[in-house]
């Protein structure tokens, strides 16, 4: 390990975690008989733990954030200079790094144009739910103020995020939720039965499966709906990307109905796809996108929730009336150190061309991963785009019967065992926690890539053999 390593400390710290950390989303009666997992250290695309032992980062950081890698340098000096300057004040006031990443980030987004701080992924796509209920109220006699998301989806951990929750088990013992939130069904072709559309193929099923929103809107009545809020590639719902057709038949649907279109990136966002946002990669042309986890790779807090300047223009229509605005305020996104921290990430993209190699490195490890397939009967499905890939285990390919959850978290552990962190969908959907999940930095190497795909190789002989 690179850094000053005191085992003495170390004990301290884990008694410390022990006795008053909350950890996220783990149970926590295993740690009467075992430590936590403490994350010391992280160099390029590889961690080190507090036993000191090296893993490679297939996740990166676990939730597809560190998108240019640990230990940057550019970032962190950006980042400690801004505060240097100026750490914090609200956004009523602008900050110099809010502005030079605002206009950066919209050179990077043909067709949007305003950029609304936060920080968190959940609280940008609030925004976005807010604007549109006030929009509702302003502009269309308090109709339309249904917002549509997408069985499978997950669109952050606040109440009124869960209330948009497309994954069942996510969602379970947090109700009762907000009011006007509807679901539409998933369009997962390796999973077409469950739409009852198996029957199709290609473009023709993902219009098809884009007509049953439509059947949604119809039935709902279109004109109290608002927004259709949607991943450009569902994420922790099994990284499913839409079939051909379905991209164009949504903004016929979008259109039609005068329905905003939300785009949530924060997953895809800022080059985890090969391009700069996911909504890029299939021509759609959203209302609202929002963005976290890469905006900033993790070193500061940042989202945004962008507009284009039609909505924008909504809200400000009247300055002689006081209520004529978006009323609303997010107190960390005055922070200067996430624009500033943004913008070097971008930087590091560009410099170092981590758009292309993203779609090389995606390339051939979808590649990799296809080529299991050949030895191992229990992977049904391998799908994603760019370094943002997923691997489905079922029981059984004819019936597509997924595997139990916990035989896919024994997965997970042997590559653990080998050196390497990758993910599992987990606790989110019902009989459907069965997709390993991988999401590598976008600095990630051939020999990373290989060392990846072999440790998931050995990892499925030693669980199914
Ligand atoms: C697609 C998507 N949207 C929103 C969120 C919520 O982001 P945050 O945890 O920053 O609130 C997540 C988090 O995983 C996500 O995957």
């Amino acid at each position: 390990m690179d850094g000053n390593f005191n085992e003495n400390d170390l004990s301290k710290v884990i008694n410390a975690d022990k006795a008053n950390v909350w950890h996220h989303l783990i149970q926590h009666k295993p740690f009467e008989t075992n430590d936590p997992r403490i994350i010391v250290e992280g160099k390029g695309m590889r961690v080190w733990d507090q036993n000191g032992k090296e893993f490679l980062d297939a996740v990166s950081g676990g939730v597809w954030t560190v998108n240019v890698g640990y230990g940057r340098e550019s970032i962190c000096d950006a980042v400690r200079d801004q505060l240097m300057k100026l750490c914090y004040f609200a956004q009523t006031a602008g900050s110099i790094p809010g502005a030079l990443f605002a206009e950066k980030l919209i050179e990077k987004m043909p067709g949007m144009s305003r950029v609304y701080y936060t920080n968190s992924g959940s609280e940008a796509n609030e925004k976005v739910f807010k604007m549109v209920r006030q929009l509702a109220h302003r502009k269309h006699d308090g109709k339309k103020t249904k917002i549509l998301y997408r069985d499978r989806d997950y669109h952050g951990s606040t109440l009124a995020t869960m209330s948009a929750g497309g994954q069942d088990e996510r969602t379970a013992e947090y109700g009762p939720f907000a009011p006007d939130f509807v679901r539409v069904p998933h369009c997962m072709e390796y999973r077409k039965h469950e739409l009852g559309l198996e029957h199709l193929s290609g473009a023709e099923f993902g219009r098809a499966a884009a007509d049953q929103i439509e059947e949604v809107i119809l039935r709902e009545g279109p004109e109290t709906v608002g927004l259709l809020c949607l991943e450009p590639v569902t994420a922790g719902g099994g990284v499913i990307e839409a079939p051909e057709g379905y991209w164009e038949r949504v903004k016929e649907i979008c259109d039609k109905y005068e329905i905003l279109l939300h785009i949530d990136e924060v997953v895809c966002g800022v080059g985890r796809t090969g391009k700069w946002f996911g909504y890029q990669q299939y021509g759609i042309e959203p209302d609202f996108v929002t963005m976290a986890k890469g905006v900033a790779s993790g070193y500061a807090a940042i989202a945004c929730c962008v507009t284009t300047e039609a909505v924008f223009d909504m809200f400000k229509d009247d300055a002689a009336d006081p209520m004529s605005y978006f009323r609303d305020i997010s107190t960390f996104g005055g922070c200067t150190a996430g624009p500033a921290a943004a913008l070097a990430n971008m930087q590091i993209i560009e410099d170092e061309n981590l758009l292309d190699n993203c779609t090389a490195m995606g390339e051939r490890m979808l590649n990799n991963l296809r080529a299991l397939m050949d030895k191992h009967e229990v992977i049904g499905d391998v799908r994603g785009k760019g370094l943002f890939l997923g691997v489905e285990l079922v029981a059984d390919r004819a019936t597509k019967e997924p595997v139990a959850e916990k035989l896919g978290q024994q997965v997970v552990a042997e590559c653990g065992a080998q050196g390497v962190i990758i993910g599992v969908t987990n606790r989110s959907i019902p009989d459907r926690n069965n997709t390993l999940c991988f999401s590598p930095a976008l600095i990630a190497t051939a020999d990373d890539i290989d060392a990846i795909t072999n440790a998931v190789d050995n990892a499925l002989t030693k669980v199914f053999g």
